[in-house]
């Protein structure tokens, strides 16, 4: 695949280096901005008080599957883009492509030790069925495994996740 990181720091930087060794095609982007519309996935993972900046700062991602790797750390001082509950949804509103939340919960600088640990470990993900095969296909692919798992209140309508707002567990339709 051909995959540009917006971000690459941590973990832009490491699974860059991981998806080169694995034969993709990869562009880093940093605060310099750049083009996106050569990309297969984008991966977002910047800090996300700079996610809009560096959105803006990127040309052709009208359409893109993003892989949204950020978290929303210290939210109090830099909560989610106004008027949009989760940093993913604020990355769809702006790019209209599958989104997917993936790479979030992982180490940065434990990628490297996945080849050589005892059990497997998983890529957690959720979002849109769209993005599915990105997310499959771009999974380091040491020992890496990749799973899907919705936390209780959520659930998928239409191939989107939604929240419940009977707080529920997920329900199968
Ligand atoms: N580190 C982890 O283990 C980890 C794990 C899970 C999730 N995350 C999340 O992943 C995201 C990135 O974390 P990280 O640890 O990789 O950060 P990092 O090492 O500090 O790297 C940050 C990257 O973001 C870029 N950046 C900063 N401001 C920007 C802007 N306004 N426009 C465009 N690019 C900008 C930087 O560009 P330059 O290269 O030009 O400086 C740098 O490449 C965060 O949301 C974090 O919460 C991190």
């Amino acid at each position: 695949m051909k995959i540009t990181t917006i971000g690459r720091g941590t973990i832009g930087g490491t699974l860059a280096r991981l998806w080169t060794a694995a034969g993709h095609e990869v562009i880093e982007l940093g605060r310099d901005g750049g083009d996106a519309a050569d990309a297969d996935v984008v991966l977002l993972a910047v800090p996300n008080e700079a996610v809009p900046d560096a959105l803006a700062g990127v040309s052709g991602l009208h359409g893109k599957v993003v892989l949204d790797a950020t978290n929303r750390m210290g939210v109090v001082e830099h909560p989610a883009p106004a008027g949009y509950p989760s940093i993913a949804e604020y990355v769809k509103a702006q790019t209209g492509g599958p989104t997917a939340k993936a790479f979030n919960l992982n180490f940065g600088n434990l990628f490297d030790q996945a080849a050589t640990a005892s059990s497997r470990p998983n890529n957690i993900w959720v979002g849109d069925e769209e993005a599915r095969a990105a997310v499959e296909q771009s999974q380091p692919r040491h020992r890496h495994g990749t799973a899907q798992r919705r936390p209780p209140g959520e659930r998928r309508h239409r191939g989107r996740v939604r929240q419940d707002p009977r707080g529920d567990a997920p329900r199968r339709r």
